[in-house]
């Protein structure tokens, strides 16, 4: 039975107290490091393009130096449609959306075609990745592989995966309290 909410005041409380706790731990764990956002399609971006037009040194420096790795935690397969998760940020902040561009999204499935596909996306991504990674680089990607896909993405992209580790989700957001772990895996070039 479905019942309206009468209030929001418990999660405003509990959502504002976790806020202020995980930017008070933020701000004694980070380190003085400089960061660029960039935004666009990672399989087919241009990093160091993109990083000259918003901050010509930085461009120079990451092009000399070349990028040591990558941690993403990358789309799911059939999960998440994240231009509908993220909705009303794209109408706030009037970002254009690019919902046609996401990989593994929910409308897409988890049939063999999406899944296909979803090989495709990744290690497109990693190829063009490649291009701009430091000769003895790392990769860590997030995954919660139950379709077994990501020795195959990492075949295609002429990676090995080097090791892989176990992290256990606790505190989901949905209330499902089912346990549930997610690998991390360490790629590095064949
Ligand atoms: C599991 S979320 C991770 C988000 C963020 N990295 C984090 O850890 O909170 C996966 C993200 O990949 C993005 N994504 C999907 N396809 C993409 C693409 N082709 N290029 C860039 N990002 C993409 C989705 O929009 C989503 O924000």
């Amino acid at each position: 039975m479905c019942k309206p909410l009468f209030s929001i005041l418990k999660w405003w409380k509990t959502y504002a107290k976790d806020t202020v706790e995980r930017l008070c731990q933020f701000d004694r764990l980070r380190t003085n490091t400089f960061h660029v956002c960039l935004t666009g399609d990672s399989r087919n971006i241009d990093i160091f393009e993109q990083l000259k037009k918003v901050h010509p040194q930085f461009g120079d420096f990451i092009k000399k130096q070349k990028i040591q790795g990558i941690f993403s935690s990358p789309p799911y397969v059939g999960l998440i449609d994240y231009h509908e998760q993220h909705a009303y940020a794209y109408d706030l902040f009037g970002f254009d959306r690019n919902d046609d561009l996401e990989i593994g999204s929910m409308f897409k499935g988890q049939g063999r075609e999406a899944k296909q596909n979803y090989i495709q996306g990744i290690t497109d991504v990693l190829n063009n990745c490649k291009k701009y990674f430091a000769e003895d680089y790392s990769v860590f990607l997030v995954a919660n592989d139950k379709y077994n896909m990501y020795p195959t993405i990492a075949e295609m992209s002429k990676m090995k995966i080097a090791n892989q580790f176990r992290r256990p989700v606790l505190n989901r957001s949905e209330k499902d309290t089912t346990a549930y772990s997610e690998t991390i895996f360490h790629l590095k070039e064949r």
